[in-house]
């Protein structure tokens, strides 16, 4: 029965996103009219699971990412210094890279990041790679752009530790930096001219040129078979209706545990596992969190919120379980992971 319920989006899920990778692949504008919206008997079926609470998934396909070109150079700059300044935290030990490292996938390899006096957080620290293109900030979404998440790390008494008052009269001390500052911001060292320039650097981190644009774009050849076939079976299995749009992710929320239990993975107790109720206090929104763009994934391992996952193996066969009700052969997952790793892209090189 699950099966049957699941098969009916499989085949138009698969059948509409092949028409608009047609047209992509005429080098025709990503923007092309390929995105629709399901009707709620879809999403319905999409997620399995009946709950008026459930927002409609949208089917909306993968488009090639484009990055931006009219951020002004000596912003970005500023801020990538910035954004790699120790002064930023109390102790002067911590900077953003040291958990978002931008030459390493923007992120800090490991479960609970590592903060201020040796303290462990509990939620696996996200890419800052592309994370200017979502839908919100951070796992919960509660920052709802860049510019409301920068000051989040910099407060946080088990990440930086420090405030504004510290870091600013600390910058000021440095003459040669109050004068590269003044340079780009002439009202000089702010909260809003360090946060300004902070997520300017953050919006030119988008990764172009994966193998998978280079598909999109035209160019047969970009994928291996394995890529491509798994390319297919992420549409037919119906992870792209979670996992979409040009983030491959990022642009809602939605339950962990559609056909499984939360907590046959998760501490369900946690307060970290609430999620997205966090937020809203909403009970149809615990366990809910940002799906997570799978731009860079091979990257950004451990996975999920808690990073308790190692292997990308794992979160794929995870996730086509307790998502999808599904179980994948190790061929399947091995095809699939060779998509994910199509998506690795690049970060332009003065950027990382
Ligand atoms: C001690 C490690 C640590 C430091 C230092 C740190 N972060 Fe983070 N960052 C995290 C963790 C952990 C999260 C996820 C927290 C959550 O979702 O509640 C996160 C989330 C984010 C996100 C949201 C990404 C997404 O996809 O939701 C952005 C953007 C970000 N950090 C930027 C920064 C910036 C800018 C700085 C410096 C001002 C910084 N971080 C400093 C650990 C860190
Ligand atoms: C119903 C929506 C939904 C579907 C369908 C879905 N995912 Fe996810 N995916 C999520 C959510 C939500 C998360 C974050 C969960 C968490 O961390 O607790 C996630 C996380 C992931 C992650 C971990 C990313 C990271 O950075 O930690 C991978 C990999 C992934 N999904 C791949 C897939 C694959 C492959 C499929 C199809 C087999 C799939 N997903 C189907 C919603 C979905």
């Amino acid at each position: 029965m699950l099966l049957r319920i699941l098969t009916i989006p499989v085949i138009s899920t698969a059948t509409l996103s092949l028409v608009c990778v047609v047209v992509l692949a005429g080098r025709h504008q990503a923007d092309s009219g390929c995105v629709t919206t399901l009707d709620a008997q879809d999403a319905l079926d999409v997620v399995g699971k009946r709950s008026s609470e459930q927002p409609m998934l949208r089917r909306e396909p993968i488009t090639p990412l484009v990055g931006k070109h009219d951020l002004p150079r000596s912003k970005v700059m500023l801020g990538k210094l910035l954004f790699n300044d120790v002064r930023l935290s109390g102790n002067n030990t911590l900077s953003c890279a040291s958990c978002h490292n931008v030459s390493e996938g923007g992120d800090d390899g490991r479960p609970g990041s590592l903060g201020i006096d040796g303290q462990i957080g509990g939620l696996n620290a996200p890419t800052v790679l592309n994370s200017s293109l979502s839908i919100a900030q951070f796992w919960d979404g509660r920052a709802k752009d860049l510019y409301e998440q920068a000051p989040g790390p910099i407060h946080n008494p088990i990440e930086m530790g420090s405030n504004w008052d510290e870091v600013i009269s600390k910058l000021n001390r440095d003459h040669d930096f109050v004068q590269e500052f003044r340079s780009v911001y002439p009202g000089g060292i702010t909260a809003d001219s360090i946060v300004d320039a902070i997520v300017a650097y953050e919006f030119a981190l988008v990764t172009v040129d994966s193998p998978f644009d280079l598909y999109l774009k035209g160019d047969d050849d970009a994928l291996s078979s394995d890529a491509l076939d798994g390319y297919r079976l992420f549409k037919s299995a119906g992870c792209i209706s979670c996992h979409q749009g040009q983030l491959v992710g990022g642009n809602m929320f939605q339950t962990f545990g559609v056909m499984k239990d939360f907590d046959d993975r998760f501490d369900a107790s946690s307060e970290l596992s609430n999620g997205r109720l966090n937020v809203t206090q909403r009970e149809s929104d615990l366990h809910r969190f940002k799906i997570p763009s799978l731009r860079n994934v091979q990257l950004t391992a451990p996975y999920f919120h808690d990073g308790g996952t190692a292997s990308l193996e794992e979160a794929i066969r995870i996730m086509a379980e307790f998502q999808l009700g599904e179980s994948f052969s190790d061929k399947e997952i091995a095809r699939i992971r060779a998509f994910l790793v199509s998506l690795t892209g690049q970060v332009e090189e003065d950027l990382r």
